[in-house]
């Protein structure tokens, strides 16, 4: 195995064993129970759309594994297979590598291969160009592009960017250049109300929060090394508080989607209802298909749908949009933060 395939293989390791601590704020927030709810689970729709694209279904598989080699094709297809199997949307990890050598591309295209029809979303890092952005969306046929937003991974590596001017700009030319929604991530840190007004101010349709409390890519990253910069560990916006922080700004028309840390169909339903219109799920559902199987995992995705689909009757919320007005409570530290961020 190469460098960097071998790097990658690490950071999969590392998160199944980091992501899974429960930090992201959903278990401070709780449904306000309705005793009356009026409908029928046969009529509960679960569809959505993000940045003017449709989806059957707020769950969707995100941005993991990038990087060529046969490990990571192989985790590729399957995540794709589980992806089609259920109908729901998947992003790709980072194309980088494959836009610059296109040896690499087999380990993406796959996706495509065996998803035809499914709904794929691209992915690079900000520092790609237009062109690079084109090729990454042409490669899969991506349905939207995914910009990932990184600043305290690459920090925390040694031979990480130490540049981070610039960002708006290359990401206002991505925006105007690609034919497909742009939703620009984070990969575990969140994104506060700021961030996410100055990218709907350039036009961004779509931003994936990308909250702390899952995996955690300072703590891989620390893992991995002896000079450790362990303030980086606990850094980060709770993905609960992100998506609150994040809404503020939904009048511009910015969708939201919300993701990290997320494991079951009670911690999307209070994502919606803080507002998000999408929820990804990234390592929970790698652990899965890397520690027990692919039937597995297929099995956990239907359950998680059907599970959504039970909590919006016991709410009374037949669509996407009914829940997103569904009343909440907010205790602790979510609280404290949202009120000292003038936030209710
Ligand atoms: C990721 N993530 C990621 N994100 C991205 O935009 N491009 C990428 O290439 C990768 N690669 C990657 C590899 C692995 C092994 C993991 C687990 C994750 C980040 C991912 O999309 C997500 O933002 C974070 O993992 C937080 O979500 P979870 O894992 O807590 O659900």
């Amino acid at each position: 195995m190469d460098k960097r395939a071998e790097r990658k293989m690490e950071h999969i390791h590392h998160a199944l064993s980091t992501g899974q601590r429960r930090l992201s704020g959903f278990d401070e927030i709780t449904f306000v129970h309705s005793s009356l709810p009026d409908l029928s689970v046969d009529c509960i729709e679960l569809n959505t759309k993000i940045g003017g694209l449709f989806l059957s279904s707020p769950l969707f598989i995100n941005a993991m594994t990038g990087g060529g080699g046969e490990e990571t094709l192989k985790i590729n297809e399957a995540l794709a297979n589980a992806a089609k199997e259920t109908d729901i949307a998947i992003a790709v990890g980072s194309q980088m590598s494959a836009v610059k050598n296109k040896n690499e591309a087999k380990s993406y295209e796959i996706v495509r291969k065996v998803n035809e029809k499914g709904i794929i979303f691209a992915n690079l890092g900000s520092e790609a160009t237009v062109d690079q952005a084109k090729t990454a969306v042409d490669m899969i046929e991506a349905n939207a592009l995914q910009i990932h937003l990184n600043v305290v991974q690459e920090l925390v590596m040694p031979e990480g960017d130490r540049d981070f001017t610039n960002v708006l700009k290359r990401l206002e030319a991505i925006v105007k250049g690609v034919e497909v929604p742009v939703i620009v991530k984070e990969v575990g840190f969140g994104m506060s109300r700021e961030a996410v007004r100055q990218l709907s101010e350039i036009g961004v349709q779509a931003v994936d929060v990308g909250g702390y409390g899952g995996t955690n890519f300072s703590r891989i990253e620390n893992n991995r090394r002896e000079r450790m910069m362990t303030y980086f560990d606990n850094w980060g916006i709770p993905t609960a508080v992100s998506i609150a922080e994040a809404s503020t700004n939904r009048e511009s028309g910015i969708s939201i989607v919300g993701s990290g840390g997320m494991q079951n169909a009670l911690d999307i339903a209070k994502a919606v209802s803080l507002g998000a219109s999408a929820a990804g799920l990234a390592g929970y559902l790698l652990k899965i298909l890397i520690e027990d199987s692919y039937e597995h995992l297929v099995q956990e995705i239907q359950m998680i749908k059907n599970d959504l689909k039970l909590i919006m009757t016991a709410l009374g919320c037949k669509s996407i949009s009914e829940l997103q007005q569904a009343p909440l409570i907010i205790f602790g530290q979510a609280h404290h933060w949202l009120t000292e961020r003038g936030i209710d």
